[in-house]
């Protein structure tokens, strides 16, 4: 086992890095439920995976453990979600020591750590991660948060997790498609902070074996822990970690509502074509060098991820960027890169953001 400390004053916590661990998970939720129970959240399919196992694992260790469940995928990342949640809880009964484990992707994250934060104004959380992009990334930092019809995110609470355990073991049973679009989010904060983890990125074997992941993403996880620790409620510099994510949102909302037939985007996906884009824009226009950028890209596209955004911008998604971003105000705070880990956070209106995207649009045609 290895471990990094998220520092955040009396809010610190520990990431534990391990493989197959499920033992030390059970010690370590033991020990942080003081009063002998447990809520473990999943989606259904890790439910089925991995949950059913772990509340029977953590029944035998002596605690009151209930599994609570919801539908996988985007669809249920709602409000009504957490309230149904929220009444199972308080039905099945809770206290301020009763943790809620996430068990699950960033989305279960996501829900399960907004119920953290809202059940009796704020239970521990403790965050298990079992894909690659809640691996990386949604695991730390503290956001938490559903959707709106409006758009992504837009209801939710910083609530930091009491700890998190890593265990690249769980990426086993992770289809490619999802091992790969997590990586995405590895690429960006290689791309911000360490050419070295970037190099690292290039050179996997094309079928990603979880143990191969490990180091890497632990050096992802540091870039992150830092970020998060200089500005834990993204007042300034952690908007860096939006790099790509601007047009990546938009991307991935309108596949949701616009696929004739057609898988929606994962969000690690949409990324990557947000990522593509970001750097396509600053080269233009904040002097990324071109080389520079070709090594990002060139990541994204040996990690199968998809860079090719110009034919996906189509008037539906402009539209969701604009519904998006006006809630937030005028600005939108675009990051955009000088050079491999030298990120900028450059203010434009919304009405320079489209005028951006319909000038690619207009290169497509060209
Ligand atoms: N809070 C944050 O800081 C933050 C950061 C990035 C992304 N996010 C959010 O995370 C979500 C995306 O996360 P995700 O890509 O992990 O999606 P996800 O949680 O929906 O998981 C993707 C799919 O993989 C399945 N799955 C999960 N673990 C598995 C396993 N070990 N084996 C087999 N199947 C498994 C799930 O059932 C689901 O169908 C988005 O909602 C995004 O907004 C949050
Ligand atoms: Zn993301």
């Amino acid at each position: 086992m290895t471990a990094l400390t998220v520092a955040l004053g009396d809010r610190s916590y520990p990431v534990y890095f391990e493989h197959a661990a499920e033992s030390a998970l059970v010690a370590r939720v033991v020990k942080t439920a003081r009063h002998g129970r447990a809520l473990v959240v999943s989606d259904e399919r890790v439910a089925r995976l991995h949950g059913e196992r772990l509340v029977e694992a953590l029944r035998a260790a002596g605690l009151q453990a209930v599994l609570l469940q919801f539908a996988e995928g985007e669809a249920s990342k709602t409000l009504a979600t957490v309230a149904r949640l929220a009444d199972e809880a308080i039905r099945f009964g809770v206290d301020r020591t009763t943790p809620v484990v996430a068990l699950g992707g960033g989305l279960t994250g996501d829900v399960a750590g907004l119920l953290a934060a809202l059940l009796l104004r704020g239970v521990p959380l403790i965050q298990v991660p079992t894909t690659t992009l809640s691996q990386v990334d949604s695991s730390v930092g503290g956001k938490t948060g559903v959707n709106h019809p409006l758009g992504k995110n837009l209801i939710g609470a910083f609530h930091q997790p009491a700890w998190v355990q890593v265990d690249t073991a769980y990426l086993d049973s992770l289809p490619l498609r999802d091992r790969r679009a997590g990586l995405a989010e590895a690429v960006k904060h290689a791309a911000l902070a360490s050419p070295a983890l970037l190099a690292a990125l290039t050179a996997l074997p094309a079928d990603l074996p979880p143990r191969a992941l490990g180091p890497l993403i632990q050096a992802a996880v540091a870039i992150k822990a830092q970020v998060v620790a200089a500005d834990e409620r993204e007042a300034g510099q952690r908007q860096i970690l939006n790099l790509g994510h601007t047009l990546g949102h938009a991307l991935e909302s309108a596949s949701h509502e616009h696929t004739a037939g057609e898988a929606p985007l994962r969000h690690g996906e949409a990324v990557s074509l947000g990522l593509a884009w970001a750097l396509e824009e600053s080269v233009a226009h904040t002097g990324l060098p071109p080389g520079d950028a070709e090594q990002v890209r060139s990541a994204l596209i040996q990690l199968g991820l998809p860079v090719d955004w110009r034919p996906r911008v189509t008037a539906a998604v402009i539209d969701r960027l604009a519904s998006d971003k006006k809630i937030r105000g005028e600005y939108v705070h675009l990051i955009l890169l000088a050079g491999l880990g030298r990120p900028l956070i450059v203010p434009v209106t919304l009405q320079d953001l489209r005028a951006r995207l319909l000038r690619a649009i207009d290169g497509r045609t060209r």
